[in-house]
């Protein structure tokens, strides 16, 4: 049977409309499709079973663009499973659309896909599971991950940024934070594609975030995109 006839489609649009100042204070720009394929399109290794981390997951572009590349993988994988965090209660709506039909371009391909839609703070909850378990704190659960994390500057001394701190993570931006969280989850081989601001790679503002970052991570691929006004033209980015 064609798969069109057995995956419903998306709505028209995954991106919802909030005002900018909203926009603003959640970190919030999407990610367009084509974007969102490409990136998924750095994923190097052909995983049996995908234990993918979207944090910060928006409406899941980011995350319908990776199981479309595993679906393209042969042989197909086994299983492919997501853990997405988000908190804004209109984009959660969206997401779950999007993993509903990720759950159904799998099923049409035979692979068995779950996910874990984590409706709360990323930061919160990763630091939370972190200290729960002070004897093995860092939990490699995942062999992948994929972000567009929040942008927002964090000042020094703010709850989040005092609580970073205390479990060794020195953030200037939320950026930063669900990035050295992120790598902190990944198991060994596990690869992060991540679109982010280059702000990270100069300066005396990000050096605690190079030196933990590359710490456990190592760069594989890199591509700079000459203006983020053109990428994210339907943002104010
Ligand atoms: C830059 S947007 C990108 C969304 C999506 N990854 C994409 O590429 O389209 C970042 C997302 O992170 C969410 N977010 C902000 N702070 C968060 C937090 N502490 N925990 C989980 N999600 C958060 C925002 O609501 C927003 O949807």
């Amino acid at each position: 049977m064609p798969r069109s006839a057995t995956v419903p489609n998306l709505p028209p649009s995954i991106a919802p409309a909030r005002p900018e100042a909203e926009k603003r204070t959640l970190g919030q720009y999407f990610t367009p499709p084509e974007l969102a394929d490409f990136i998924a399109g750095f994923f190097t290794r052909n995983l049996r079973n995908w234990r993918l981390i979207d944090a910060g997951a928006g409406a899941g572009a980011l995350t319908l663009a990776t199981v479309k590349h595993a679906l393209e993988q042969r042989p197909r994988p086994t299983t492919f499973h997501v853990s997405a965090y988000e908190i804004d209660p209109v984009a959660i709506v969206l997401l779950r659309q999007t993993l509903d039909h990720c759950a159904a371009l799998c099923a049409a391909e035979g692979v068995v896909f779950s996910f874990d839609l984590r409706t709360e703070d990323f930061i919160e909850h990763t630091l939370g599971s972190m200290e729960q378990n002070l004897f093995a704190p860092e939990a490699k659960t995942f062999n992948a991950a994929i972000a567009n994390p929040p942008y927002r500057k964090l000042s020094t001394g703010s709850p989040q940024h005092r609580r970073l701190c205390a479990a060794g993570i020195e953030a200037s931006n939320l950026y930063s934070a669900f990035l050295s969280l992120v790598s902190r989850l990944l198991d060994a081989e596990g690869e992060l594609a991540a679109i982010v601001p280059r702000s990270f790679c100069n300066g005396p503002y990000f050096r605690a975030f190079r030196r933990d970052f590359l710490s456990r991570m190592a760069f594989r691929r890199l591509h700079v995109f000459g203006s983020r006004n053109t990428v994210f033209s339907a943002e104010a980015v």
